[in-house]
């Protein structure tokens, strides 16, 4: 038997490597799979455990309040070592850019594990946007053993770093498989909260955002949530709502600056197939969000980044997401622009999505299982 351990600790990976967990223990013939999560989130992460029915085998528990990236980057280090040393895998998978990432990449290094990133190779080549998550991908992409990348530029950047090509498989984004398992699961029933929300916007156009990135954190958010209200107030026919993310970095700002407006509903993080649910009766999503930009596509939805640069650079030259940051003129602008224009919203819906055909996962248990 093959000894795999899939690691992960916040809410977008566990979406992206759910479907990954599923594959692998499917093969139960070849490969004993265990899943560790650092618990780096925790109600977020909890609701898509519950959604992907995915008990951990290992559970570190580690989220604090407000936490810092010093205690975490070394709590998940030191929390992980008897977890290596009494499993001993052969593989561990990690993914993306986050301190799990790469506090469990360096650990399982430490480990004797081969390392397998997923969704490997993003790159803006800027050390402080995304901050921490450019350096956190590119240390995970120095130690890994395999890189699966998404697409062909995120395997080119690899080769631009002399990663050995035998080792860079592409295989399209695992964020894919879980989106179209989940639109799959969802659509037999939909859920009491679509049901009543549904109910209450009638024939209301939606606009959807999301907002959590630390480079934001600040001066960035206060003119986000300006630019919101200022087009609530221009459209007040518009319905927008707003998830917000727990961290009190986010919470605060977007409370003090947004609760009370009329046509603005702040709600909690929506579980996975609420959140597909509404993504998919928006019609123009405002985001920092990495894996929103990636799905948001493949349900047709123009997306506006509210970010200065991008480490998805397909999306942009596919024409399904703009890059407009977070001035506010050029978010009003923008969203005016979708709002009212039908040509370029039609335009902007129909495009091709580049990140792959939701057959990342079997890709990549095949190539392990090839590699044996
Ligand atoms: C983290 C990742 C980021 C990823 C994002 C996805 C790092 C450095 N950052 O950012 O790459 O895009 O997750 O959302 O790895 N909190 C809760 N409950 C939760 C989750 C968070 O209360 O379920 C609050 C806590 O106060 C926590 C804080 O949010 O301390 C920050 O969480 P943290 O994981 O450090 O940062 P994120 O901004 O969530
Ligand atoms: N998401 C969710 N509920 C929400 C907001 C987002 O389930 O209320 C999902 C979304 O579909 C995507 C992922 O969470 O798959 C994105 O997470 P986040 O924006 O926190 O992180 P990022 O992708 O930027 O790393």
């Amino acid at each position: 038997m093959i000894k795999i351990l899939i690691l992960f600790g916040t809410r977008p990976e566990a979406i992206k490597m759910a479907p990954l967990v599923e594959e692998f223990k499917k093969r139960k013939d070849k490969f004993d799979v265990k899943v560790c999560v650092t618990g780096q989130h925790r109600e977020m992460l909890d609701q898509v455990l519950d959604f992907f029915d995915i008990v951990p085998d290992f559970d570190m528990d580690l989220m604090k309040p407000n936490q810092n990236l010093y205690n975490l980057t070394a709590e998940i280090l030191t929390g992980l070592k008897p977890i290596l040393e009494s499993y001993r895998p052969e593989f561990v998978f990690v993914h993306g850019d986050t301190t799990t990432t790469m506090a469990g990449s360096i650990a399982s290094f430490y480990a004797g594990a081969k390392v397998c990133h997923v969704e490997a190779g993003l790159r803006t080549f800027d050390k402080l946007s995304p901050f921490p998550e450019e350096v956190n991908r590119q240390i995970t992409g120095r130690i890994a053993d395999y890189h699966f990348a998404p697409t062909s530029t995120s395997k080119e950047n690899l080769l631009k770093e002399n990663v050995d090509e035998s080792k860079i498989i592409v295989t399209g984004n695992t964020v894919i498989d879980a989106l179209l398992q989940s639109v799959e699961k969802v659509s037999k029933k939909p859920t009491l909260f679509a049901e009543e929300l549904s109910k209450e916007l009638g024939e209301k156009r939606v606009v959807l955002i999301t907002g959590h990135r630390r480079e934001n954190h600040g001066a960035g958010f206060e003119r986000i949530c300006q630019a919101i209200k200022k087009l609530a107030t221009v459209k007040p026919e518009v319905v927008f709502i707003y998830p917000v993310h727990l961290n009190p970095k986010v919470l605060e700002p977007v409370n003090k600056n947004l609760s009370g407006v009329e046509n603005v509903m702040l709600i909690e993080p929506l579980a996975y197939e609420n959140f597909i649910w509404l993504m998919n009766r928006s019609t123009v999503i405002l985001t920092d969000s990495g894996g929103v930009q990636e799905e948001a596509p493949s349900l047709g939805k123009p997306v506006l980044v509210l970010r200065d640069t991008t480490e998805r650079p397909e999306a942009i030259e596919a024409g399904t997401v703009i890059l407009v940051g977070t001035d506010v003129d050029l978010i009003v602008n923008h969203t005016m622009e979708l709002l009212e224009n039908e040509d370029k919203l039609i335009e902007m819906s129909n495009r091709h999505n580049p990140y792959g055909d939701g057959q990342a996962c079997r890709k990549i248990a095949d190539f392990i299982s090839n590699s044996r």
